[in-house]
């Protein structure tokens, strides 16, 4: 009996070998493809105005994102509560002012506390104009300065940046800081706030049963509906949670908030910038598949990995697209569209290739056709710009030299972007 077993076990690792996952990087094998137009509805129509796209592929666009990709939010009652838990006015040697506040969501399965960072210049005298972002690591990883509170929660392993047993650890301060130059948002007069993704759901599969998931369950619900929300979902609510609390600070600028990600992180900033138009600006930072890049392509990343080797990150129905992404009724320009006559920004890096640059220049580019019937300058380039050639309109792109990344440079063409969009609120 057990030699048998093992014999079984033997055939199907041959097999798991025989199908193994190997990343298309040959421009020549994409395969064929055509992209739902973002401009005709479900019904066969065109979207000839401005009102039509509001008023009804805009929302029908929504709608096929949340069921067949990021699932949808819950709507359901929550009781929200904010509490200052720490300020410095003098933080970062005289520069800033640190402020640290919990927000509290209840609902009647729960509580779940998430731990917004926030740093604005020390000599404002107005409100002021604010990047958010989500960090992976914990606050503490954004900067040395000891006055942030360090993350208990679950992380992923990482010791380089500190991180042990799941935990942070004292070495974890300031670890993630080359890619936070926050002496640069603060001297251009933005403010810059984070929160720990994992204060929303920790990044791995539990089968819902951590994170703010189980808040909104029904009395007998064990795991999110096919259709309901993954934890990219469970990320970008959080995100708007914070935009709750900026809507209350007197200090913050909240008509003009940028939503700003790194690589899922990325892709929850398009998600959350897509859901609540709250979010004036949204920034996404080498987000590759299920982020900027088109999945038609299949080229680095595709969703039958990712939703194999992340299955908590999407809804269930996406996996009905895995090799299949030609049935998908939407692509991911249809996503950027989403943020129209907002702007957006999509940045690649060279040797990004898992995150398909030219992907995430087409969605960008396949996006524009909205941007201009909302009377908008959309991408103004007809060809992918060359490598540290930044391109801005009201949509925005860059492909950077080097790796998969963020570094002063992307950070550089943010802030030029968000003044050049938010007018003279900044300085320049
Ligand atoms: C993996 C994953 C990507 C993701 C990246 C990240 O590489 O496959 O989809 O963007 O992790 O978040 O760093």
């Amino acid at each position: 009996m057990n030699v048998k077993v093992a014999a079984v076990s033997v055939w199907m690792l041959v097999v798991g070998v025989a199908v193994a996952f190997e990343a298309n990087y040959d421009e020549s094998k994409v395969p064929d493809y055509t992209l739902p137009d973002p401009l005709v509805l479900l019904n066969g129509e065109a979207v000839e105005d401005a009102d039509t796209w509001t008023g009804k592929r805009r929302p029908e666009i929504l709608r096929l994102f949340e069921e067949h990709v990021y699932g949808r939010t819950p709507t359901g009652p929550m009781d929200l509560h904010f509490e200052v838990t720490s300020t410095d006015e003098n933080a970062l040697d005289g520069t800033a002012v640190r402020k640290e506040v919990t927000l509290l969501v209840r609902t009647e399965q729960g509580a779940l506390p998430i731990h917004l960072l926030l740093y604005l210049p020390g000599d404002a005298e107005e409100a002021v104009p604010v990047f958010i972002g989500l960090n992976f690591y914990g606050n503490q990883t954004i900067n040395p300065d000891p006055g942030i509170t360090m993350s208990t929660q679950w992380m992923r392993a990482n010791a380089d940046m500190g991180i042990v047993d799941h935990r942070a650890t004292e070495a974890s301060r300031g670890a993630a800081a080359r890619r936070w130059p926050i002496d640069m948002i603060l001297e251009r007069g933005f403010g810059l706030a984070t929160i720990y993704c994992g204060d929303m759901d920790p990044d791995y599969h539990d089968g819902f049963q951590n994170g703010v998931h189980p808040l909104f369950y029904d009395d007998d619900q064990e795991k999110p509906a096919p259709d309901e929300w993954g934890t990219i979902g469970a990320w970008a609510w959080g995100l708007s949670r914070a935009m709750d609390y900026f809507e209350t600070d007197p200090a913050i600028d909240h008509d003009h908030v940028a939503v700003m990600g790194h690589s899922r992180l990325g892709k929850t900033s398009l998600w959350a910038g897509a859901q609540d138009e709250r979010f004036a600006l949204v920034i996404s930072n080498n987000s590759g598949c299920g982020g900027a890049a088109l999945s038609r392509r299949a080229f680095g990343e595709t969703v039958a990995r990712i939703n194999t080797s992340f299955p908590h990150w999407f809804c269930e129905n996406f996996n009905r697209y895995n090799n299949n992404e030609a049935e998908l009724p939407v692509d991911q320009h249809m996503l950027i569209a989403l943020m129209a006559p907002r702007p957006v920004y999509v940045a690649s890096a060279e040797h990004d290739a898992w995150a398909d640059p030219r992907g995430e220049f087409l969605a960008a580019k396949h996006a524009d056709p909205v941007y201009r019937l909302l009377g908008t300058d959309g991408l103004p380039v007809e060809e992918m710009p060359g490598i540290n050639e930044p391109v801005a309109g009201t949509i925005g792109y860059h492909i950077r030299s080097g790796r998969h990344d963020v570094t002063d440079y992307d950070w550089e063409q943010y802030l030029n972007f968000a003044e050049k969009h938010f007018g003279n609120r900044c300085r320049q």
